[in-house]
């Protein structure tokens, strides 16, 4: 038996995971895939799960696919969970983006106000399902997708029993896949040093063939053109000055600390325009479920690559292959900081290049953290620190504070004003507060 149970089945990305394990099928021979949803999500996961039948099927496969709305019942003797719900759906996802562009700062739904605000309504669910997990099937790996993946992390890392937890973004593959295609070369050959949180990770070294080409690559993403990685950032133009000062690879969401102005007054053409990027998600999902409910398709459609998660699977599939054949290769994780990155907390969750075996990922040794970069991931762990207690012990204040510590809103009032104007609006899935 190899049984995987994915929380947050109905997502519009498990078709990607589902192919991912068929692609793997001889390295991670799935027995059974258990999609689990909320009652509420009952039609998207019927959809999602009988397109994963066809797939399979197609495949030739025998991995048996199972619906369920019992996470406990799915849960049971599983060897791995992974997750990716969304808390209030791309409804939340709106809030948080438009409401702080209101008060005239960026919205976002994983940094500032947006990212604290996801937090404070997914943490409590993540450690019930910890609960659940250490009761049901205590020796299963979780492998958390769920933004925001470095604060979920930290939380079951901190507040739950759980040990087997390891928090996923597709954030540094789709950097070495972006910068293998940038120089021309098959992504294998392309390896980076990551260190930092997630979606504050910055590449300290780019490798190819073992060899550094961090200059070269350097100068190539000073065009705009091949300056981010992801689908949901459209990147602007660095400062070459800057990037030859910083010497190492900003990811995507660098974007929103180092070009505010230049990234708010985008999002605010977005917020008047209705264009937020929860709402453009909100279309390419009814178009992408039109096309899950054909029945003739039997594939992962090519559209699911204009989500920001493109390529996620790739990274859960390899995970989940690495640590079931004990492979030991390098990937980056957010997992438990233990000293590998200095003058961070010890107990924190970081992501960073890990070493990945059977017993898990073992970071590499990065040691102190350039100058450059070191005080904005300092400031970013306090921030999250602070919103993870908030979201543990349901306190406004932590989440004020928690604001005002994040440069994305560094004025205490305005802090005040945010926190209790999305505490109102998330009320229902804030039942802490
Ligand atoms: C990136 C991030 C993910 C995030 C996604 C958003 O890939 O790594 O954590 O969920 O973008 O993509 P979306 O299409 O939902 O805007
Ligand atoms: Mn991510």
């Amino acid at each position: 038996k190899f049984k995987i149970v994915t929380i947050g089945g109905g997502s519009s990305y498990t078709p990607e995971l589902v192919e991912g394990i068929i692609k793997r099928y001889d390295k991670i021979p799935v027995t059974e895939l258990w999609l689990v949803d909320v009652e509420a999500g009952r039609e998207k996961l019927e959809t999602v799960g009988a397109l994963a039948k066809r797939m399979v099927k197609k495949a030739g496969v025998p991995i048996e696919i199972h619906l369920s709305y019992d996470r406990r019942e799915a849960l049971k003797d599983a060897d791995f969970v992974t997750i990716q719900l969304r808390v209030g759906q791309l409804a939340a996802r709106a809030l948080d983006e438009r409401i702080p562009l209101k008060h005239g700062v960026i919205g976002q739904e994983t940094n500032g106000a947006g990212g604290l605000f996801k937090a404070l309504r997914t943490i409590p669910v993540i450690l019930d399902i910890c609960k659940e997990v250490e009761e049901l099937c205590p020796d299963a790996w979780i492998i958390n997708f769920t933004n925001p993946a470095g604060m979920v992390t930290e939380a079951a890392l901190r507040y739950s029993n759980i040990k087997r937890f390891i928090g996923l973004c597709n954030i540094p593959i789709g950097m070495e896949m972006g910068i293998a295609k940038l120089l021309n070369v098959d992504y294998s050959r392309v390896r980076i040093d990551f260190a930092g949180l997630n979606h504050m990770v910055f590449g300290l070294e780019v490798y190819l063939d073992g060899v550094s080409v961090k200059e070269k690559v350097l100068e190539m993403i000073m065009d705009p053109a091949n300056a981010s990685f992801v689908k949901n950032i459209d990147a602007e133009e660095w400062a070459p000055e800057f990037l030859k000062g910083i010497n190492v690879i900003p990811c995507s969401y660098h974007h929103y600390y180092y070009k505010t102005s230049e990234m708010l007054e985008r999002a605010l053409k977005d917020f008047e325009s209705n264009e937020t990027r929860a709402e453009v998600v909100q279309k390419i999902e009814e178009s992408l479920f039109e096309k899950y409910r054909d029945e003739t398709l039997d594939i992962k459609p090519p559209e699911l690559e204009k989500r920001g998660g493109a390529y996620y699977s790739d990274a859960a599939c390899r995970l989940i292959s690495s640590i079931y054949n004990d492979t030991r290769d390098i990937q980056p994780l957010n997992t438990v900081n233990k000293g590998a990155i200095s003058g961070l907390p010890y107990d924190g969750a970081v992501e960073v290049s890990c070493v990945i075996t059977k017993d898990g990922p073992v970071p590499l040794t990065i040691g102190e953290l350039p100058v450059p970069v070191r005080g904005l991931i300092q400031t970013i762990k306090s921030f999250e620190q602070t919103a993870i207690e908030a979201a543990v012990e349901g306190s406004r204040e932590k989440a004020i504070l928690a604001l005002t510590i994040n440069p994305l809103v560094a004025n205490d009032k305005l802090a005040v004003a945010i926190v209790d104007e999305m505490l109102e609006a998330h009320k229902e899935y804030l039942p802490r507060f």
